[in-house]
């Protein structure tokens, strides 16, 4: 029985098949610096993480485990708002001047970090100290940035079945913008507007018709999706209608978001053409200026070395002069543009760790390698097909590398965590592995599948750790078990 990667031969030489994966790494041990946190290293071989070596995270606080390196994350909300929002946090200069009345337009941009790709309260802190706002889709999320102590006009509250009481909490607590997703909700804010002092900033959220996913985008007619109002069939114009008229309400702007892990910004583009297309619409039929123009998430990171995302500078000045040529032609001022990414925030700043249990050969094929959590933890492979990048991380190997598929320990063939990886032939129960890039839809979207409690998070900064959601317990889960 080999455990190395099996040679290219006769038997791949014809067809690939799809599920062909790539070559191995020349060196398993490097950590490709676009798909690791920032402060990832080896030090005597041995992984660490905000100076933490990986040993002592899992002695101290079990595995698995979440490892947020918090000056990744930092930086990157940094990085965010300079290309975003300037020093100043102004959208660089070249906006046409408004014909009507110029000086009414605030030309400020802002971030808002989409808090649900992980949220908690330690992240929505940093986040903020950072200067981004935070968008929540839930009252849920909408109480852990509350409770964080997040100041409730710098947050914006999105979703397309909001619940009636959550929207009443976030008009009583004067979140700073609503995104508007149904005829319904409309009149429903208006009445919660009215019993209240509060006059709601409202953002219309339009479904453009392009859904963007990493290299591509789609435009399509049909507009099939649960979210926002159609620009197709008027529902948008018609939506801004209804909030112009209803004086509890203030509308601020239009919204767009068209989808995630996107890597330029041709679907951008489109989708700003059509949204300032309305805005024209808009300001003829009510002499209303668009003061606030929000684009959404979706910026792609680095999750294997064949993604090749495109730098957050580069992102904001592509999307800064489709914006304001977009703007020009219309002879419209430029709004105040919004951004919310989530996974480029966080995505990459986290690792999640395991140990090896089970490691068996299926000869000629590939070595499954069982960790100690799964689908569990990480939905995205089984959900999307995602890729990931793992290491060993309790030490280096330089034995050869053997074709591996990193899998969990639940009762389902597809509780898969790397679909396609290298790994040394060497390794062995008890080893530590590292996946990489597991900030962004992973804790948030873990389950108790088969009763597994949830791995904790722990932030890692300066040779220090602390646990910023704790990992539960069985008693926590049996708890919920009254009957
Ligand atoms: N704004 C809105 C209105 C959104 O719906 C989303 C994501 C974002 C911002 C943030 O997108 P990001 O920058 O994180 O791509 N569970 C999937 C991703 C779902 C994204 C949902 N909406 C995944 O694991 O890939």
């Amino acid at each position: 029985m080999s455990r190395v990667a099996h040679p290219a031969g006769p038997r791949h030489a014809d067809v690939l098949p799809v599920d062909h994966p790539p070559a191995p790494p020349a060196d398993l041990n490097a950590l490709h610096p676009a798909i690791w946190p920032r402060s990832a290293q080896r030090n005597g071989g041995v992984l660490t993480l905000g100076g933490v070596d990986v040993r002592d995270l899992a002695g101290e606080f079990g595995t698995p485990v979440f490892v947020t390196d918090e000056d990744d994350v930092r930086s990157r909300a940094r990085e965010y708002v300079e290309a975003f929002a300037g020093a100043g946090g102004e959208w660089g200069g070249g906006q046409p001047p408004y014909a009507g009345d110029p000086g009414v337009v605030p030309r400020a941009s802002s971030v808002c970090y989409a808090a649900k790709a992980f949220c908690s309260r330690a992240v929505l802190r940093w986040i903020t100290e950072e200067g981004l706002g935070v968008d929540v889709c839930t009252g849920g999320e909408l109480e852990v940035a509350l409770s964080a102590g997040v100041d409730p006009s710098v947050i914006t509250l999105h979703g397309n079945n909001k619940l009636p009481a959550e929207l009443d909490r976030a008009v009583a607590a004067g979140v700073g913008h609503i995104v508007v997703d149904s005829f319904e909700e409309i009149a429903r804010l208006a009445y919660y507007a009215d019993s209240s002092s509060r006059r709601p900033r409202v953002l219309v959220r339009v479904t453009t018709g392009v859904e963007a996913h990493t290299h591509e985008f789609m435009a399509t007619a049909h507009d099939d999706q649960k979210f926002g109002f159609s620009l197709a069939s008027g529902a948008a114009d018609e939506a801004v209608r209804r909030v112009l008229a209803l004086p509890s309400l203030e509308f601020a702007g239009l919204h767009s978001h068209i989808g995630s892990q996107i890597f330029d910004t041709a679907g951008f583009e489109v989708a700003a053409h059509r949204v300032i297309e309305l805005a024209a619409r808009v300001h003829a039929e009510h002499g209303v200026t668009v003061s606030e123009l929000d684009l959404g998430g979706g910026f792609g990171i680095a999750y294997t070395p064949e993604d090749d995302p495109p730098e957050v500078k580069s992102l904001a000045a592509g999307l800064r002069a489709i914006v304001g040529a977009q703007c020009a032609v219309f002879g419209l001022p430029v709004p105040r543009l919004t951004i919310e990414p989530g996974r480029g925030i966080i995505g990459p700043s986290t690792v999640t760790l395991y140990e090896v249990g089970t490691i068996k050969d299926v000869d000629g094929l590939r070595t499954y390698v069982s960790v100690d959590g799964g689908m569990s933890d990480n939905i995205r492979t089984a959900l999307y097909d995602a890729s990931y990048t793992c290491v060993l991380a309790s030490r280096s190997s330089h034995e050869p590398p053997m074709l591996s598929r990193v899998v969990g320990r639940h009762c389902e063939s597809g509780d898969i965590v790397v679909r396609h990886c290298y790994l040394p032939s060497d390794l062995a129960h008890g080893d530590l592995l590292a996946v990489a890039a597991t900030g962004a839809y992973c804790r948030s979207l873990a389950s108790n599948y088969n009763h597994l409690a949830r791995p904790g998070v722990v932030a890692v900064r300066d040779g220090a750790a602390r646990v910023i959601v704790r990992r539960e317990t069985l008693d926590d889960l049996l708890s919920l078990d009254v009957g």
